[in-house]
């Protein structure tokens, strides 16, 4: 039972980590001066894209290309530039942050 209970700590601390990690890692990469888990800035929101995009299919790879090529239109006029200080592995590591985030 207690060991159980540490168990269950430790892998929720991890957990934590990984998502605060990924968090960060959104920060050094300039997406938070355009985007807010919560609210809409120029881009929108990672909570609004995750409930977009929940349960489909290959939206992995196409968010993450996205994300390293820039686009426009999905959300509205403005357009996301081309992000190339993010690597693929990066870009595909943020997308599966956003996701978790819905
Ligand atoms: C200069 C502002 C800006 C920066 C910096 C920026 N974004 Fe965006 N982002 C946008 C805008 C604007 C859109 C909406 C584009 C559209 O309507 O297609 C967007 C859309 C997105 C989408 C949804 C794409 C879709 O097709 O639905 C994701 C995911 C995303 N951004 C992630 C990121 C990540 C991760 C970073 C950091 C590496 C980042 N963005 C940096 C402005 C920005």
């Amino acid at each position: 039972m207690k060991r159980s209970l540490l168990l269950c700590l430790l892998m929720s601390a991890g957990l934590s980590n990984v998502a605060l990690a990924d968090a960060n890692l959104a920060r050094s990469k300039n997406c938070m001066a355009c985007h807010a888990v919560g609210n809409k800035v120029l881009g929108p929101s990672f909570k609004d894209i995750a409930a977009k995009y929940k349960g489909q299919k290959g939206v992995e790879d196409k968010l993450a290309q996205k994300i390293t090529k820039g686009g426009s239109g999905t959300w509205g006029a403005v357009p996301m530039p081309a992000n190339t200080q993010v690597s693929d592995a990066e870009a595909k590591q943020l997308v599966q942050w956003i996701m978790t985030l819905n």
